[in-house]
């Protein structure tokens, strides 16, 4: 039987739908850029997946892409993929400034959406987004990849299970480390993100900033209340700035006092020892009776076991766990394929996801205004469609 043969036993319209049986979930890729290398991952690996097409501008791209991952259909045009009747969903890995028109367009045509992190540049993007996916009742996921990595959460069960009793502290660090090292990013890659208008933000404090907010989020009981940040733009090449060094911090809400802190370090001139980005991070949660180390991400910079516990005068390290962080690509991703099948809600939820980004707007008003920033000053989802988000 043939691969269009088997599709026959898919039923209804939705993978998402209650009552549908779906065999397979045939993906479509559009954005065949950088991150393709790890999102791809997942949908390999997973038995009733199948990356069915993709998509890119950059035609000649899309088809070496087509090729490495066997998929049969190759677009040089989103909406062309999107009238591709055996496509039952759609990745999205283009830039941010596209991700609203590309997500509703998916939706639009019936598909379900995994967009990747930071959704959307502004609430008000993100609300209309959120509203269209709710009409159509298809699945809408943005996908958060840090949430996903082995050592990430094994340490949030430990948390979770009171390995440091009541959670207290986060604190995030992220090095910045020598250009050069790690992966060869292209410099188109690189130029919509020094863009604010179509990266939403600066390239570390948004971009990658959206990972270490909900990091900041992930590990703790209470919602984020109030936030400041200083954020300085370091010219690392004529005309090139990013947005570090940086420190913010914020208060959770609740009668516990709880902080956290997101500092970035712009180690430029720094060896980062990294398979991918040249950069790292590490993050510590400290408890009423314990702290927990999580002491690497994306780099390998800490050359330690991936997640350590101090508890009761003791040490406990953690080292068997899948550290490669492509891993948590591969996890997201079928965790995507299985909520589908499964019609689950897959994380990371709509709601969810607006948490984290207004987190990420609130720091960055903080910045350009110099004060710290409530988060209920950002609008809320039914005033943000006529307010700037
Ligand atoms: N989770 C992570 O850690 C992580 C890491 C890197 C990137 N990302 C996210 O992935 C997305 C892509 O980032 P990247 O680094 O791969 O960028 P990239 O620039 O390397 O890739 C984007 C691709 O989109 C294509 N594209 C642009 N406009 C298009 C259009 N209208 N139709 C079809 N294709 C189009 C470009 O040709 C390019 O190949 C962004 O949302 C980014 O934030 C996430």
């Amino acid at each position: 039987m043939g691969l269009h043969a088997q599709r026959r036993a898919v039923v209804g319209a939705g993978a998402g739908r209650v009552g549908v049986v779906q065999e397979r979930i045939r993906i479509g890729i559009v954005g065949c850029g950088r991150i393709a290398d790890l999102q791809c991952l997942g949908y390999l690996a997973h038995p009733r997946a199948e990356i069915a097409a993709v998509c890119d501008v950059d035609e000649s791209l899309a088809q070496r892409r087509a090729a490495a991952w066997g998929a049969p259909r190759v677009y040089a045009d989103l909406e062309q993929m999107l009238a591709d009747s055996e496509i039952d969903a759609v990745d999205i890995l283009t830039p941010h400034h596209l991700h609203e028109t590309h997500a509703t367009a998916a939706l639009a045509a019936g598909k379900h959406v995994s967009l990747q992190k930071p959704p959307t540049r502004t609430l008000a993007e993100f609300d209309r987004l959120t509203r269209v996916s709710e009409q159509t009742g298809l699945t809408l996921r943005i996908f958060e990849n840090f949430a996903f990595y082995p050592p990430h959460r094994k340490a949030k069960d430990l948390v979770d299970a009171g390995a440091v009793g009541e959670p207290l502290s986060v604190r995030i660090k992220t090095a910045a480390g020598r250009l050069g090292d790690g992966w060869e990013i292209a410099p188109q890659t690189q130029a919509w993100r020094h863009d604010t208008e179509t990266c939403g933000g600066g390239p570390t404090t948004f971009d990658h900033g959206y990972h270490c907010f909900n990091m900041g989020r992930f590990f703790m009981p209470e919602e984020v209340e109030r936030v400041h940040a200083f954020v300085h733009w370091t010219e690392f090449a004529p005309n090139v700035r990013i947005d570090g060094p940086a420190l913010i911090t914020w208060k959770y809400a609740g009668s516990v006092p709880r902080y956290g802190s997101w500092e970035v370090i712009a180690s430029l001139a720094m060896r980062v020892r990294s398979d991918y980005y040249a950069s790292d991070d590490r993050i510590e949660i400290h408890g009423s009776e314990g702290i927990l180390w999580v002491n690497r991400c994306a780099g390998k910079l800490l050359d330690e076991p991936a997640v350590v516990l101090y508890r009761d005068g003791e040490t406990r390290a953690f080292h068997d766990l899948a550290c490669d962080w492509a891993e948590s690509f591969r996890l997201g991703g079928i965790d995507f394929v299985d909520a589908l099948l499964e019609g689950r809600t897959p994380d990371q939820t709509a709601a969810d996801a607006r948490r984290t980004l207004a987190f990420a707007l609130a720091a960055a008003r903080s910045a350009e205004e110099g004060r710290e920033v409530a988060l209920s000053e950002l609008p809320g989802r039914a005033e943000s469609v006529i307010g700037a988000g």
